[in-house]
């Protein structure tokens, strides 16, 4: 596996994004005392959530959805399975979704459309990673930690058939030979 990402640049990089996302919501939760919902989609964002849960400098309400798009391959199968049932009362609060990577972005603008009917307040999206050249379907992102280029990439909440999550860089994994 090739090394893409170091954890060093991840720690700076989520530094970063937590820095510019305390800034954005910073008046508005002074104005109104209503914490950002973090809402994070597993299982891909859990380290990054986690990470950047702890660098922004705004109270937050961490929430999570569920959605699966690959199964366990490697191409997406173009059907995505939302789950949702949110403890937190989302009607009128500001949220952030936090996503581990923006490939097709067949998942998010699907989870975006059923966001809706929660009638919040505002909904942006914060995804660690972007491979812009897989996307089929347009979604805005409002804040990308990196790009990636059209490869498989593992680590850091990432897996392959459910391995390498924990592994603290971004690596691209090779094709084993045969497939
Ligand atoms: P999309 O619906 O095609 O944008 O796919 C989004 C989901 O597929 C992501 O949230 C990931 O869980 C998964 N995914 C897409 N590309 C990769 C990758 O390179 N490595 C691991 N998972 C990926
Ligand atoms: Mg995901």
């Amino acid at each position: 596996m090739k090394e893409l990402i170091s954890s060093d640049r991840i720690e700076t990089r989520v530094a970063e994004l937590a820095a510019r996302i305390s800034e954005d919501f910073a008046a508005k939760i002074e104005t109104d005392g209503r914490p950002l919902v973090l809402l994070g989609v597993l299982k891909g964002s859990f380290m990054f959530l986690a990470d950047l849960a702890r660098r922004i400098s705004v109270p937050v309400e961490i929430e999570f959805a569920s959605m699966s798009s690959y199964g366990n391959r490697r191409e997406s199968s173009g059907t995505v399975e939302l789950r949702i049932a949110p403890s937190i009362n989302l009607a009128g609060r500001r949220i952030l979704v936090v996503e581990d990577i923006v490939d097709t972005g067949r998942s998010l603008s699907k989870l975006l459309e059923h966001l809706r009917s929660f009638e919040a307040e505002e909904i942006r999206l914060c995804a660690f990673l972007d491979k812009p050249a897989a996307r089929v379907v347009a979604v805005h992102v409002d804040y990308t930690g990196f790009e990636v280029p059209l490869k498989f990439v593992v680590g850091y909440g990432l897996d392959a058939a459910q391995q390498y999550r924990a592994l603290a860089g971004i690596y691209e994994l090779e094709e084993p030979a045969g497939t």
